[in-house]
């Protein structure tokens, strides 16, 4: 199946901006930082970037508080500078998206003070109040009581700092807002939606909506809420009336409810997590599970068959999933791989499979988690995959050349060894293999989104996995190992592909343990495996010989 839309084919990058670069010696990085990078990024083979929110904030959740949609936290620049920003990445053919926090505003938001207040006004439904003491049970989220003004309760999902907004919830009475069609929410909506215009008249490329399944809940109700879906479908129609941009759902959803909402995409997040860590944080005591990107190894076959469920049902309607190899709310993927063998097995995975894979800052040079980090702007466990991205072996890793106290998070102490610089002089480390394997996928539409995949070797209790990606014209074998036990396996080809003559070990200067050629007989090929090891196989006919 062939799809144009770019964001189907790209190949994303997050960069949580306050780690990324510093330009001003503040410390924190900024967009000017950024655009010194971009070139870096076009180098890697980047295509487009998620920037993590840089609206202004009291920063109580990271910038996921809100306090001014329309705007730029002047710590990271201002409007002119992000203006540049767009132009500079456009130049280089990288598209920028941006976070939609639509959820819930920061508590320092204006609309949030006026709606606080005990005169009736223009936000006073804006937010999810309750009459004090009558809290309704909406589900994971919280009540705050005696805070306000206006003396009744307002309803968080997340911190006490970030009140939901309301978008009609049906449990409240009624002179609340508890209509979808009530027209101050409508107001609400109209101003929301006025926030993605103003961003896209930037000339921003899309945007990853946060938590956007959880807009709405109702007592009793599963799954994403009707009035959810029709406020993302009123985005939709915005967005779409600006062209082909991304438009992707962040979120525990299902594709039928991403299918209800019209988003083009959803992470595939509590998945990823668990393929990457061994148990939520915080939580080892109630769960546990194997991780097959671990030296143990561990059982893989529950995460392909997730993937392919939702898979089948997304592609046909213009959608993707998108894996990742981290993100600014898990511990880094280097906490459950451990050695950079395996970090690399994972990238293999992640860059060969059919999905739009976003890599997130710092991975593709293994980044370490920081266990016990100290926490800072409400991030507790995941302020260890927060630290500075480390450039180079100079001051502060290249990262910032301000005092190391005013820094915003500590540098790694392993930046000397561990950094972008070093790692581009060696052929054989992480970055170069990431470098190598996005090189290979782009020049490859069998190793993209839409062509095929056999799974050649997959089984419970195992900690080798071998699929093939093929397309009309050519067939990959790619082989997982990261375990570290060696393995001998002899796969059978897919039907149709006896007349292949051998694989072909791609990709050469990413591994030392180079496989010479391996001939395929009676369409079977074996293999030998080294412990903690990937490799990429074209499987090729004799006439083909290049
Ligand atoms: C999901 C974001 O990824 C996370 O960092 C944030 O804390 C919550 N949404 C609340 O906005």
């Amino acid at each position: 199946m062939k799809n144009s839309k770019w964001y189907l084919t790209s190949i994303f990058y997050q960069i949580y901006p306050q780690s990324f670069q510093d330009s001003n010696a503040d410390g924190i990085g900024d967009l000017e930082g950024i655009i010194f990078r971009l070139d870096y990024l076009k180098e890697l083979g980047i295509d487009a970037v998620w920037l993590n929110p840089i609206y202004p904030s009291p920063f109580k959740d990271a910038g996921y508080d809100v306090a001014d949609y329309k705007n730029i936290a002047s710590r990271y620049g201002n409007l002119e500078i992000f203006d540049r920003l767009i132009r500079e990445a456009h130049k280089r053919d990288i598209k920028i998206i941006m976070d939609l926090v639509f959820n819930h505003t920061s508590n320092e938001h204006p609309w949030f003070k006026e709606s606080q207040r005990i005169q009736k006004n223009r936000y006073s439904k804006w937010y999810v109040w309750c009459l004090p003491f009558k809290s309704i049970d909406l589900g994971s989220g919280s009540w705050a009581r005696w805070v306000s003004e206006r003396y009744d309760s307002y309803y968080h999902q997340f911190t006490f700092y970030q009140p939901d907004l309301n978008f009609g919830f049906p449990d409240l009475p009624k002179e609340y807002g508890n209509s979808y069609d009530d027209p101050d929410i409508k107001a609400l909506r109209e101003e929301l939606k006025s926030v993605v215009r103003f961003w896209l008249d930037r000339g921003v490329d899309g945007f990853r909506c946060d938590v956007a399944d959880w807009l709405v809940q109702e007592k009793g109700k599963k799954g994403i809420h009707e009035y959810t879906a029709r406020f993302w479908n009123e985005v939709r129609e915005v967005i779409d009336s600006y062209g082909d941009k991304a438009f992707i759902a962040e979120g525990f959803c299902h594709v039928d409810d991403i299918l209800k909402c019209k988003f083009n995409g959803t992470f595939f997040i509590p998945q990823c997590w668990k393929l990457l860590c061994p148990y939520p944080m915080g939580r080892e005591e109630e769960f546990s599970w194997e991780s097959f990107f671990s030296p143990e190894g561990g059982d893989i076959t529950w995460f392909v068959e997730e993937y392919f469920n939702e898979y089948n049902q997304i592609i046909g309607h213009d959608g993707m999933i998108s894996m990742i190899s981290g993100s600014h709310d898990m511990p880094r993927m280097s906490y459950i791989c451990k050695k950079d063998k395996i970090i690399k097995t994972y990238f293999a995975m992640l860059l060969t499979y059919p999905t739009a894979p976003f890599i997130y800052y710092g991975d593709e040079i293994g980044m370490r988690y920081w266990e016990n980090l100290p926490s800072k702007e409400g991030a507790c466990f995941r302020a260890g995959s927060r630290t500075p991205m480390q450039w180079s072996g100079e001051e502060n890793a290249g990262f910032s050349s301000a005092d190391s106290s005013k820094l915003y998070f500590p540098v790694n102490e392993d930046y000397l060894e561990r950094n972008v610089e070093k790692q581009k002089n060696f052929s054989d480390s992480i970055l170069n293999t990431v470098k190598e394997l996005i090189k290979l996928r782009k020049s490859n539409p069998s190793l993209g989104p839409f062509a095929g995949i056999h799974h050649l070797h997959l089984k419970k209790e195992d900690k080798t996995y071998i699929y093939s990606r093929y397309d009309d014209k050519n067939a990959f074998v790619i082989a997982l190992n990261p375990s570290d036990t060696p393995r001998n396996i002899t796969i059978k080809l897919d039907p149709g592909k006896e007349e292949f003559t051998y694989a072909r070990y791609l990709v050469p200067k990413i591994s030392s343990d180079r496989t010479p050629k391996i001939p395929v007989e009676k369409g079977k090929l074996s293999f030998q495996f080294p412990a903690n090891f990937f490799a990429v196989y074209e499987v090729v006919k004799d006439r083909d010989k290049r």
